[in-house]
């Protein structure tokens, strides 16, 4: 009888040491969106929150690089956010580390997070060599290819390759930890995750020119490879989020792998995100899954007919109206020549939030 009351303890400590050396860290990093320090010393490294020791370790050897991964947090959380602001799960899981644990569920959710975090990792780094805030990396190589007749390659493009290796250096280092592997298949699943944010990325480096010659006759134009803004390419994943597929751990030949569950027999395609466990509806409040609710203060549009139409965001309990005044610009008028002046005025608009 004693030893029922004595293990039981034990057992929890246990998976909670387990839960937190495995399960938890993954993501953790993008807590550093917090920091407010600027990061300079390689002292620093041991205090950040959020870093498994590979990452501090790449701190350490890459310091400089820190700073800029500071930032990509930031773009994560924002981006996220921004991406989410019309449905109900409105990736409010980010405020690490809050609500963080739902992320490291395998759902729908982390699915997305986990791509956007690999995607924003890159890109800013990438986008920090063009700018040179970074001593080891300048512009991406000038392509091979030929250009049509009055282009030229030129000015810097975003140097997507040191982008790449790094951002993926430290953002799957969590990942890749030699530990037990009792939680493979969410490793497995991150890791698929982040190498479909990682594509979209690569898929959104683009060709970018501009023009010259004598007043804007665009005679000759000069060409790089750019990527596209991050918020596009949160826009690209939130599809993907939409369509992910979801997928069992399952043994194929020697080793076990991630197969789409539900449909047919096909592997998991490089270009798709996939989750293990299905989501709540987030309708109501429940903290363990992740989900603060829309109940008593979330906005909703009861023009909209989509995912942020007050039926859909107050999962039909009814909304209440309120109004709020906003500053416009008004009775513009232009003046000869060349500019425009306005006034402010003050407008009453009606909004809604849930009931
Ligand atoms: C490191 O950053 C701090 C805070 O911005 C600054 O005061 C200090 O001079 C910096 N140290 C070095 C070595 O750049
Ligand atoms: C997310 O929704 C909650 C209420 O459901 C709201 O309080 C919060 O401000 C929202 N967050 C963002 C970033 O819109
Ligand atoms: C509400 O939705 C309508 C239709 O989609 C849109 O035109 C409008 O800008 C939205 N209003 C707000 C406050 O977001």
């Amino acid at each position: 009888m004693k030893s029922e009351f004595v293990s039981f303890p034990l057992c929890a400590v246990t998976l909670l040491t387990l839960a937190l050396s495995q399960h938890c860290l993954a993501i953790r990093w993008l807590a550093l969106s917090q920091t407010s320090e600027h990061i300079n010393k390689t002292q620093q490294c041991k205090s950040l929150p959020g870093l498994v020791s590979s990452q501090a370790q790449l701190c350490r050897t890459n310091l400089e690089l820190m700073q800029v991964i500071v930032q990509a947090a930031r773009e994560v959380k924002k981006t996220c956010q921004k991406t989410f602001s019309d449905m109900r799960w409105n990736c409010s899981s980010i405020e690490a580390p809050k609500y963080l644990p739902d992320l490291e569920r395998g759902t729908r959710e982390s699915a997305f997070v986990y791509a956007l975090a690999a995607a924003a990792i890159s890109h800013t780094i990438a986008r920090a060599c063009t700018s040179g805030d970074l001593r080891l990396c300048s512009c991406g190589p000038i392509p091979g290819d030929t250009l049509e007749p009055g282009h030229r390659w030129g000015g810097c493009a975003d140097n997507l390759h040191y982008g790449l290796n790094m951002g993926s250096k430290f953002s799957d280092a969590p990942m890749k930890m030699k530990k037990k592997t009792g939680l493979h298949p969410n490793k497995l699943m991150h890791l698929h995750n982040s190498e479909v944010g990682r594509q979209a990325l690569k898929d959104a480096l683009v060709m970018k020119c501009k023009c010259h010659g004598v007043s804007g006759s665009c005679s000759i134009r000069t060409c790089w490879r750019g990527l596209h803004d991050l918020k596009e390419i949160a826009q690209d994943l939130k599809t993907k989020y939409l369509s992910a597929t979801r997928v069992k751990h399952q043994p194929t030949g020697t080793r076990k792998q991630l197969v789409p569950k539900d449909i047919d027999v096909r592997p998991v395609r490089e270009n798709e995100l996939v989750y293990l466990q299905s989501s709540p509806d987030f309708c109501a409040k429940n903290e363990k899954m992740g989900s603060i609710g829309t109940q008593d203060s979330r906005q909703c549009n009861k023009t909209s007919s989509g995912s942020d139409s007050c039926d859909l965001m107050c999962c039909g309990r009814g909304y209440n109206p309120y109004t709020e005044k906003v500053m416009e610009r008004c009775h513009c008028k232009y003046h000869w020549c060349c500019y425009v002046t306005c006034k402010k005025c003050e407008r009453t608009v009606e909004r809604y939030v849930c009931k």
